[in-house]
């Protein structure tokens, strides 16, 4: 016990120290990536000194050439010069942003390397939203950072860009899971620079973030690049989850057609959709999924991974049962469970989507014989 103990007591003093003589700004070297600029900051209930790196940028902004495909790494900086990393980024294009250049994720540490030798383990966390909201700036690090880990929350394209697909080598569909997979390649290159340990890699996530991490144990691309999992609320089996047979692209195909886009010839279609702000491909979606979901269900097609049958690099191309079933997924540690409660949620939404459009708050009949059915069918 005391030999545990004692060099976590010297990084504590080490750290306290430090903060003391230093300013609140942090001057990490990051070799092959760059020089940022972070914050000291503390935890929420001993105050314990961490260290925080905001809107650090694992791949290049989306071109309208690739927009759809898969993330281009981030070009390494020059290290003659300081990158901020004290500021948010407010998420992938959503309701409410559009700024395309958020290929980014936070780390959150509570040692550096002129610290102490020791490597901790790492927890990258992938926020939940339906595939169409959600950012890493709403997952406040303050609590976990009372522990040894280092915390990275990513972030990852959304909506219609992120997971547009027309089953073409254009737009293939999956972009915002190959974004996930960028991070990770990132945080396996350059998380020691962190003190994090690149062998103890958990990922980890909830709802949308959740099918995410079932989907990940499945694509062959994220194989080696994590070593633990935990999936809270959501699976890559959900039908919510995963599009196959040509959902994806009836549906690509409508909310493209809502945004204003020409369906035909493709070539026009392919230069409308990936020249158009982000900002009316979300409103179109956010149009056509209020029609759906006014029909039942909870519908993120347009905006949610598929069974890819086109591109030249693919996540998934069978279904996920078969896939699980023969064995062909990360044989790894994991954790599933769901959040409590969490249902509320998907209650919440079929209110307001389901329940009142449909005149049914009222409707006793339906609301004694039927309600708990349908919400079922809906999280199935
Ligand atoms: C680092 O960021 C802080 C804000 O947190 C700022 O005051 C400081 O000037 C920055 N330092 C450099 C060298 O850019
Ligand atoms: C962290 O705690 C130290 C010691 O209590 C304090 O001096 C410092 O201002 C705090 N920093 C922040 C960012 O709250
Ligand atoms: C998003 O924008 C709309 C309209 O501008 C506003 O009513 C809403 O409060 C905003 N939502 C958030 C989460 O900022
Ligand atoms: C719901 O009720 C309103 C007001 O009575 C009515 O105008 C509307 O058509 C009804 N909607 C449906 C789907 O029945």
């Amino acid at each position: 016990m005391k030999s545990l103990l004692l060099p976590i007591i010297v990084i504590f003093l080490l750290a306290g120290h430090y903060l003391a003589e230093v300013s609140s700004q942090v001057i990490l070297e990051v070799p092959g990536y760059g020089v940022l600029n972070g914050t000291n900051e503390n935890s929420t209930y001993t105050e314990r000194p961490f260290y925080a790196f905001r809107d650090v940028f694992y791949a290049e902004k989306p071109t309208p050439e690739n927009r759809f495909l898969p993330p281009l790494p981030k070009i390494p900086y020059s290290m003659d010069e300081i990158q901020q990393a004290t500021n948010n980024n407010a998420g992938c294009p959503q309701l409410n942003s559009t700024n395309e250049d958020c290929l980014s994720l936070n780390i959150f540490t509570p040692q550096l390397p002129f610290e102490s030798d020791k490597l901790l383990p790492v927890m990258v966390w992938v926020h939940g939203g339906g595939f169409s909201l959600g950012h890493a700036l709403e997952y406040l690090p303050n609590r976990f950072m009372e522990h040894d880990i280092v915390l990275v929350p990513i972030q990852y394209r959304l909506g219609p860009p992120g997971f547009l697909s027309f089953d073409t080598d254009d737009v293939p569909g999956n972009a915002g899971i190959f974004d996930q997979i960028e991070a990770l390649r990132w945080v396996n290159k350059h998380i020691q620079y962190f003190r994090g340990d690149p062998s103890q890699i958990t990922i980890a996530g909830e709802s949308a973030g959740s099918a995410s991490i079932t989907l990940l144990l499945l694509a062959a691309q994220a194989r080696g690049l994590f070593q633990r999992a935990i999936a809270e609320s959501g699976s890559v089996l959900a039908e919510w989850a995963l599009d196959g047979d040509g959902r994806g692209k009836a549906a690509s195909l409508q909310i493209s057609e809502m945004a204003g886009c020409p369906v035909e010839p493709y070539q026009d279609l392919l230069t409308c959709v990936c020249n158009i702000d982000p900002a009316e491909l979300n409103e179109a979606y956010r149009d056509y999924s209020t029609a759906e979901m006014s029909k039942g269900g909870l519908v993120f097609s347009g905006s949610n991974p598929i069974i890819q049958v086109a591109g030249a690099q693919r996540i998934i191309e069978s279904d996920p049962f078969e896939l699980y079933n023969s064995g062909n997924f990360a044989n790894v540690p994991t954790m599933f469970g769901a959040n409590k409660q969490e249902g509320s949620v998907v209650l919440g939404l079929l209110y307001t989507s389901f329940l009142v459009p449909n005149n049914l708050t009222e409707d006793e009949e339906y609301l004694a014989n039927d309600l708990v059915p349908q919400l079922l069918t809906t999280l199935r």
